[in-house]
C-alpha cells in the first residue's frame, strides 16, 4: 500500500502513515502566477493501491483532492480518506432550486475513487450518491479516552440527532449521558429547550460532531451551568471554530478541543489509529 496527503491535512497523513509503517509519498505542490494550482505526485505508484488523505476544507483544498486523484490516476486502486467533509451539511434541498452540493461531490468522487472513507461525517446518507465502497469511520473510543484521562462523569449531546455519538463514547466510559433539544435560529444562534439535567457537582463534556460558531455549545453549556454542573468542556470531532467561536467557548466553558481532522492548535485528540485500522482491514 502506498499513500499520499493533501495540504490540508500534513499532520494527520503523517501519523497514519507512521501507524501503517510506511513512509508517505512526496508532493510537488505549486502555484501558478494566475492563482491556479500544480500538484506532481513523485515516486512509482503504478499498479498500487494508493490511500490519498486530505480534508476537502477550504475549497481549495477540495480542488487539490480532485487533481491528486486525477495525478493518481494510474494507481491499481485509490482509496480516499476525508478526515473533514466539507459541503455534507447541504445534504438535501432545502428550498427549490438548491444544489445538494454533498451529492455533487460524491458523484465526482465516485468517478474517481474505489473506496472513500470519512470520519463523522456529518450526515452518512450522503454514502447512497457514492458508487465505490463507502464507509464512515466514528472516533468514539479516541474521544472516550481523552474525556476518561480528563475523569469526566457525565456526556452530554446538545441536540437528539447527535445522541448516537455521545452514547457512544459514555458507553465505553461507563457513564451516564443525556441530550438537550436544539432549534436553529439563523446560522449563528440556536435556542435551546430548557430541561433539567442530573448534573449536579459534576464534571461534564458535551460532544458534537462540529463546532462552527460556538452557539450550540454555549447554549448547552449555560444549561449545564444552571443545572449545577461543576465544569463543562466542550469536544467535538470537527472544529471548524468560526468568527465568534472561541470568544463564545471560553467564556461559556473550562476548556474545549477537537479531533485532528481539521488540523489547530486544538487538536487534541488524533484520529490516526481509528483511519490505520479501517486501512489495515
Ligand atoms: C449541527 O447539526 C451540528 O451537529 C452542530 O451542532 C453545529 O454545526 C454547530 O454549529 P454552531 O457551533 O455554529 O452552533
Amino acid at each position: 500500500m502506498k499513500l499520499v496527503y493533501g495540504s490540508s491535512s500534513p499532520l494527520l497523513g503523517k501519523k497514519v502513515a507512521q501507524e501503517l509503517g510506511i513512509e508517505p509519498l512526496e508532493v510537488e505542490h505549486r502555484v501558478f502566477p494566475d492563482g491556479e494550482q500544480y500538484h506532481r505526485i513523485l515516486g512509482d505508484f503504478s499498479g498500487d493501491d494508493v490511500v490519498l488523505i486530505n480534508t476537502t476544507k477550504p475549497d481549495s483544498s477540495l480542488l487539490e483532492t480532485f487533481f491528486m486523484l486525477d495525478a493518481l490516476s494510474s494507481a491499481d486502486s485509490i482509496t480516499l480518506v476525508i478526515p473533514y467533509f466539507a459541503y455534507s451539511r447541504q445534504d438535501k434541498v432545502f428550498l427549490e432550486g438548491e444544489a445538494v452540493s454533498a451529492r455533487a461531490i460524491m458523484k465526482m468522487l465516485g468517478e474517481m475513487t474505489d473506496r472513500l472513507i470519512t470520519v463523522d461525517v456529518h450526515a452518512p446518507h450522503i454514502f447512497e450518491w457514492y458508487r465505490g465502497l463507502g464507509e464512515n469511520i466514528l472516533p468514539s473510543r479516541s474521544i472516550a479516552e481523552k474525556l476518561s484521562e480528563m475523569e469526566i462523569d457525565f456526556v452530554l449531546s446538545p441536540d437528539k440527532g447527535a445522541l448516537h455519538r455521545a452514547k457512544a463514547v459514555a458507553d465505553i466510559m461507563k457513564v451516564p449521558f443525556d441530550h438537550l433539544d436544539k432549534t436553529r435560529l439563523s446560522g449563528t444562534e440556536v435556542e435551546m429547550e430548557e430541561k433539567a439535567l442530573d448534573v449536579e457537582g459534576k464534571k461534564v463534556a458535551i460532544v458534537d460532531d462540529i463546532i462552527s460558531t460556538g452557539g450550540t455549545i454555549a447554549r448547552a453549556s449555560e444549561m449545564l451551568k444552571r443545572s449545577g454542573a461543576n465544569e463543562v468542556y466542550a469536544l467535538c470531532t470537527h472544529g471548524l471554530f468560526i468568527g465568534p467561536a472561541i470568544e463564545r467557548l471560553t467564556r461559556s466553558t473550562d476548556g474545549f478541543m477537537s479531533t485532528d481532522t481539521i488540523e489547530s492548535k486544538y487538536s487534541e485528540i488524533s484520529v490516526a489509529g481509528e483511519i490505520a485500522s479501517s486501512l489495515k482491514e
